[in-house]
């Protein structure tokens, strides 16, 4: 497994199991196959309601050798519920520690302040190994930045080939941030494009497997989910890699397809527009 060096010296396993919509068996089921194949990195959350499954799951394996993230929803992302929220993860995922702790989603009526200062505090009791953000742009990034003494290690986005966001990787590698990729499939859509199965035909790998190879390249994290059938084919993506030319090929395809996009977004709804739509209504604008 490849492992990403993160801005306060720790590692993170480049690839990971995302957990969203992974309920009860399923998801014990699939979190449990996937460690025995070798995964090392589960991607959860507080909201996905699934983290007593994914404590059933990492039980009888060695803890030092797996990499556990949550996230704490936007709505308690206060001093005190923050605080509150992390002992309920550990508590329910039956686990001493987090590796990677993240704030979901931003939420401005909250002071960044007391989100980051609970998060430092966290890292102090050793509840969290690392501190991270996710769906910050980069305003919030920075203002987020301004309020820890201990970095921010990651911001976990939406990025697939249709969402290729390369102002924001630009910006996060200068303040050595990685992008963890969510929605690294586009929630299936990367397997039936012909473009890409025509770059894996010549590898013998699937689409799916040259988007997250792509994503990887460009020095992205990637948490693709998987019930159980994906599983193998997600994480077989380091005996090949991609040439310059077939990754701007991939690079070209992007559209500015955002998938999640939900009301509370703070994310422009110009961004959401898709490319081609935006360059067909410009012509008329001018
Ligand atoms: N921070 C956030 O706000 C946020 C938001 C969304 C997601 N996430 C995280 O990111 C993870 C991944 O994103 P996602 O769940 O939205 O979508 P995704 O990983 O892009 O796509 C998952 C879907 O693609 C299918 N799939 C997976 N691998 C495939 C392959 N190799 N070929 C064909 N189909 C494949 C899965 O089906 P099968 O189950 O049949 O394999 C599933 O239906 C989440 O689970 C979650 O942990 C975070």
């Amino acid at each position: 497994m490849k492992m990403l060096k993160m801005a306060d010296g720790k590692k993170m396993p480049a690839v990971g199991l995302g957990t969203w919509q992974l309920t009860g068996d399923i998801c014990f089921s699939a979190v449990k196959t996937a460690l025995e194949m070798g995964y090392k990195h589960i991607d959860t959350a507080e909201i996905y309601g699934n983290h007593k499954e994914v404590g059933k799951a990492i039980s009888g394996h060695d803890r030092s050798e797996l990499f556990i993230t949550s996230k704490v929803w936007r709505s308690d992302m206060n001093y005190d519920n923050i605080l509150r929220a992390c002992d309920r993860a550990l508590s329910e995922i039956c686990t001493d520690y987090l590796d990677l702790y993240l704030l979901h989603w931003p939420n401005d009526s909250i002071p960044m302040e007391e989100s980051m200062r609970a998060l430092n505090r966290l890292v102090g009791e050793n509840k969290v190994r690392s501190i991270g953000i996710s769906n910050f742009n980069e305003k919030e990034t920075d203002e987020a930045m301004s309020h820890t003494d201990i970095p921010i290690v990651t911001n976990q986005v939406e990025f697939h080939p249709y969402l290729f966001q390369k102002g924001l990787l630009e910006y996060s590698a200068k303040k050595n941030i990685i992008l963890t990729a969510y929605s690294p499939n586009a929630m299936g859509r990367v397997s039936k494009d012909e473009a890409m199965t025509e770059i894996g035909a010549r590898y013998g790998k699937t689409s799916a497997q040259v988007g997250l190879r792509w994503l990887l390249q460009h020095g992205l994290a990637v948490i693709p989910r998987s019930s159980g059938s994906h599983l193998k084919e997600n994480i077989s993506i380091f005996d090949f890699s991609l040439k310059r030319k077939e990754m701007e090929a991939i690079d070209s395809l992007n559209i500015n397809k955002r998938l999640m996009n939900p009301s509370f977004s703070s994310i422009p709804f110009f961004d959401s527009i898709p490319e081609p739509v935006i360059k067909f209504a410009s012509k008329f604008l001018k």
